[in-house]
């Protein structure tokens, strides 16, 4: 489900695949010069837009309903999509900024579980250790006393972290067993993390056995208010898992489904931040033919009920400076202190994607 931009051969079999191919990046190259292949875009619904003219007019354009849900804010959805709630601008961009420095400094952090963790074991600080430029080496290819490897010594070293941080260009033995890869690259690799109840990816189901921190208050309070449009009066939303996504150029989320929760009449409630998306929302079916939809930083989307039941997917980021759409983050974080998170969000997408699991 996750991965690089790979859709080839005969992937165009779905309606939904074949919407994917249109709006992936495409990079060509002619000689030197590298170029992306323009997309028609003139398909894709602009809930910004349809903001502003219903801020002018109290008009929708046609398809297009504004749910009346007493929420202080307008929130749009499709007619023929029940369960699907946009709510356009939903964050002020000092939110934006708070939950983009939470995802890169705090989300990753263990016991949360992160794309890296079945690899590396837990890591710690990764931001801050990319900043610094350390790099991640292998434990037993760093110099420790071979003399003394007894029994009770390869005891007492199995629960020791098998790669750890060292400065650039550290002394490590020249033999060709050595590994490390540096904490930029795997800053840039990073392609999830989960909060609160962790996910297990390989067996694609909550494992309540992982060691978890209690769900982030604040999240948790921010959901909560954000969901209030697709829940009833009596309801109320217990956040208890999340998924944070994290898009580089080129990197895309496929079609998929959200079905490992026990109730899916709860909403997802998902928060989009820093570069501008397009989401692909399908039906039950892939045969089905998607509705596009830009999704920009600040924006929130909400999935219950029928849309639950529906493929969704994000086919593509636009990291480039006109499309990207990123100018209040760029001017908010532009004290020095802030610099090294705008230097990751010019050209990333983060999606923080909020469930009640049982
Ligand atoms: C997901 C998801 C959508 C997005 O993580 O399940 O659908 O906007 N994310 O990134
Ligand atoms: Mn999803």
């Amino acid at each position: 489900m996750y991965g690089e931009a790979q859709i080839s051969g005969n992937s165009d079999r779905t309606a939904f695949r074949r919407a994917e191919k249109k709006y992936k990046l495409f990079k060509t190259s002619l000689g030197r010069r590298k170029s992306v292949k323009p997309v028609d875009l003139s398909e894709v619904f602009d809930f910004r837009a349809i903001l502003e003219s219903y801020n002018r007019d109290g008009g929708t354009p046609d398809g297009i309903v504004r749910h009346r849900c007493g929420f202080d804010l307008p929130v749009f959805g499709f007619e023929d999509r029940p369960g699907f709630y946009f709510i356009p601008g939903a964050l002020s961009v000092e939110e934006q900024c708070h939950w983009i420095k939470e995802s890169l400094l705090n989300f990753p952090q263990p016991p949360n579980r992160t794309n890296h963790t079945a690899i590396y074991g837990p890591i710690h600080e990764l931001f801050i250790e990319a900043q610094k430029k350390r790099v991640l080496i292998e434990a037993d290819s760093l110099d420790v006393d071979v003399d003394s490897t007894d029994f009770d010594s390869i005891n007492a070293n199995a629960n020791a972290p098998k790669w750890q941080f060292c400065e650039e260009g550290c002394e490590v033995p020249k033999a060709g067993s050595c590994r490390s890869i540096s904490a930029c690259s795997l800053l840039r690799k990073l392609r999830w993390s989960t909060l609160g109840l962790q996910f297990d990816w390989s067996k694609r189901n909550y494992d309540v056995s992982l060691p978890h921190n209690k769900f982030p208050e604040t999240l948790h309070q921010l959901a909560k208010r954000m969901a209030v449009p697709a829940m009833s009066e009596k309801e109320e939303f217990r956040p208890e898992a999340a998924i944070v996504n994290y898009f580089g150029s080129g990197d895309m989320l496929g079609g998929h489904l959200d079905d490992m929760e026990a109730d899916w009449s709860k909403p997802i409630v998902s928060m989009s931040l820093g570069c501008k998306a397009i989401f692909l929302l399908g039906g039950n079916s892939k045969e089905d033919f998607p509705v596009a939809m830009f999704l920009r930083s600040g924006d929130i989307v909400l999935m219950a009920g029928q849309a639950r039941e529906c493929f969704h997917g994000v086919p593509r980021i636009f990291t480039d400076d006109e499309n990207a759409e990123i100018s209040p983050l760029v001017s908010q974080l532009s004290r020095q202190d802030d610099l090294c998170f705008l230097d990751y969000i010019r050209t990333s997408r983060i999606n923080i994607n909020i469930r009640q699991v049982f």
